[in-house]
């Protein structure tokens, strides 16, 4: 495994391997404190790709005035020692410096499924992301780019971005990973204090709950999804509700409390972020529509 830090090194290193009939390339980006979530992005590259990248840093223009750049967890040997592990052939680690020389004056900016959700209360959060992405597709030329749907409304919003700009890359959405006990992983889950980690668990609970209530027909319409979530989360006394939405996937269009589960062909997105103490957590759940009208 080869650990670069400059994008010249890393362009002649792809082309190489290209040149030499390594096959496809697929990249992982991160910003790393690395975890088992990621993980299994860099298996399923490893299954797809004959060359696996992927790049760890940790994007400043994604990070709004008062988030947790400065302090957001970093360990280089630990990551370095787990994408070894996983079979990666390239670990691409550049400095701010090299991957932002002078402040950028392009960015890629999605509209509309940027404003909310997330978008709302991280204003400029996802053009940080899509500008990073786009340079790092620019860079790479990867045939394919994998993407956790532990962040769904960035999954949603990248492959915006391809199909608008004709970007000749096919993005792999793949599953959230959880602790045993429900929790997504999370770089930001080293945050949360003893008691914050316990109580916690309300975000996955809830997401678990309504599918529950769904399948057996006790929620029948989104309003009552919307409720449940708020209620069961509230029992927590330490969370503080940011977000508990349900709309279509990957549209992002919010569905009205009155949609009934069984109506729509999109699945619909159950999203929330909720914050303890400091630390702002999101977690999500996809309920697909049923050919008969009813629910997995
Ligand atoms: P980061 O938070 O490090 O996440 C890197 C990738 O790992 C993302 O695609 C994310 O969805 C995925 N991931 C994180 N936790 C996961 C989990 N529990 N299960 C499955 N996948 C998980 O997302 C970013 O970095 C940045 O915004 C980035 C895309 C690298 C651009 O800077």
């Amino acid at each position: 495994m080869k650990v670069i830090r400059t994008i010249a090194e890393l362009r002649s290193e792809i082309q190489d391997r290209q040149q030499s009939g390594y096959g496809p390339v697929g990249l992982v980006p991160t910003m790393g404190y690395l975890h088992e979530g990621h993980a299994s992005l860099m298996r399923k590259a490893r299954e797809m790709s004959g060359t696996v990248v992927i790049s760890i840093f940790v994007n400043p223009i994604q990070f709004g005035p008062g988030e947790d750049f400065e302090t957001y967890p970093r360990d280089e040997a630990r990551d370095v020692a787990l994408a070894e592990s996983e079979g990666v052939d390239v670990v691409f680690i550049p400095a701010v410096q090299e991957m932002y020389p002078q402040p950028t004056k392009t960015k890629i900016s999605v509209a509309e499924i940027t404003s909310l959700l997330c978008g709302a209360s991280r204003p400029g959060h996802f053009d940080g992301v899509t500008t990073v992405v786009s340079k790092l597709f620019n860079i790479i030329k990867p045939d394919y780019a994998f993407f956790g749907m532990k962040d769904a409304q960035q999954v949603a919003v990248i492959e915006q971005m391809v199909r608008d700009l004709n970007m000749d890359v096919t993005i792999v959405p793949c599953p959230i990973i959880r602790e045993a006990d429900g929790l997504a992983l999370s770089s930001r889950n080293v945050y949360l204090k003893p008691e914050e980690r316990e109580q916690a668990l309300v975000l996955s609970g809830s997401l678990r709950t309504a599918q529950e209530a769904i399948q057996q027909g006790q929620a029948a319409t989104a309003g009552e999804i919307r409720a449940h979530l708020r209620e069961y989360i509230s029992r927590s006394p330490l969370a503080d509700i940011e977000y508990a939405e349900l709309l279509t996937f990957p549209e992002l269009v919010p569905v009205e409390d009155s949609y009934r589960m069984v109506d729509g062909d999109s699945p619909v997105i159950m999203a929330l972020a909720v914050r303890f103490g400091r630390t702002r957590l999101i977690d999500n759940a996809l309920i697909q529509p049923k050919v008969g009208g009813s629910h997995v």
